[in-house]
């Protein structure tokens, strides 16, 4: 006869085979469409071609300063600069994003079989991470605008986290850098206002990011049902505190100066335009309606969210 406490881990141990059947089969459909769409941007985009006259380099509406008093005295060709120095901004953004990825990934696949499709998947993303880095470091040099390092404090945080930090919590942040960037991209390729070298950059982010997207969603949401109370605790205040983080890091006040602009104006009227917090928290929408679905925006955690300006 078997006890409840038996029948109890039974069922415990049927959830835990289901979840891992889940895994290797959302694993298995990725890597197939990896096989059938991915790109080396290398060879895909026509680096040697010149930049079109009067066109943006990143969409108007999602530059920080659009909308403000000071955008409003800007000329044309200083607004397009801005947009050409935000767009290397995101682009380093991207880099030290993905390169944080790269080793959350590395750490997540350390002790699990080679062999599964789930660690299979982790791998070739590595791959699409790595041409996506060489992708963006590329278009920064081709444009002749500097390298936006994120500040020493944020570089070192960064270290530390990648270091230290769980699997949930891992795949909390990987999302938070994957779908407001994303979200932007969505709307960049598809603008005829924008260089074609951007659109061709950001339309193979877009298609290669949605499969990050994906295997990151599904496995946050199996950890935060099989990990332990305080893990999921602290995936909740960890990932307010990442939220935190973005939106200051997000895009590097060095490019105000480098396109004659005073810096501390633009940034307190970044900070007080209607707009710009609209564009952050329409960006973050997809994000944050997904993690408030899973459990990771309530307590403490929430409000950080809120703090952050990403959430309403
Ligand atoms: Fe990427
Ligand atoms: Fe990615």
């Amino acid at each position: 006869m078997t006890t409840q406490t038996e029948a109890a881990a039974l069922d415990g141990l049927r959830d835990a085979l289901g979840l891992l059947k889940d895994r290797e089969q959302v694993a298995e459909r990725l890597l197939d469409s990896s096989a059938k769409h991915s790109f080396d941007p290398d060879k895909e985009l026509d680096w040697d071609a010149p930049f079109e006259d009067g066109k943006w380099f990143w969409p108007p509406e999602l530059v920080s300063l659009y909308d403000t008093p000071l955008w409003k005295r800007m000329g044309e060709e200083q607004r397009i600069l801005l947009s050409q120095h935000e767009a290397a901004a995101l682009a380093s953004l991207g880099i030290w994003f993905e390169l944080i990825l790269m080793q959350l990934l590395v750490r997540h696949v350390y002790d699990k079989a080679a062999t599964s499709a789930h660690v299979r998947y982790a791998l070739t993303e590595i791959e699409d991470e790595c041409r996506h880095s060489k992708m963006f470091a590329r278009l920064i040099s081709r444009g002749g605008t500097p390298w936006y390092p994120v500040s020493r404090v944020h570089q070192n945080m960064g270290r530390l986290f990648k270091t230290i930090s769980t699997t949930p919590s891992s795949f909390t942040a990987t999302l938070l850098g994957e779908e407001v960037l994303d979200w932007m991209q969505r709307l960049t390729f598809p603008d005829e206002r924008v260089q074609t070298l951007v659109r061709g950059v950001t339309r193979i982010h877009v298609v290669e990011e949605a499969r990050h997207v994906r295997y990151a969603r599904e496995e946050l949401r199996r950890q935060m049902v099989t990990a332990p109370r305080w893990s999921q605790e602290y995936t909740r205040v960890t990932s307010g505190e990442f939220a935190r983080i973005f939106s200051v890091a997000f895009v590097n006040p060095e490019v105000y100066t480098n396109v004659g602009l005073d810096r501390r104006e633009a940034l307190a009227q970044v900070k007080a335009s209607g707009h710009r917090r609209e564009v952050m928290q329409t960006g973050a929408k997809r994000l944050t309606d997904f993690l408030d679905d899973i459990g990771v925006l309530r307590g403490a955690g929430r409000r950080l969210w809120k703090a952050s300006g990403l959430l309403a």
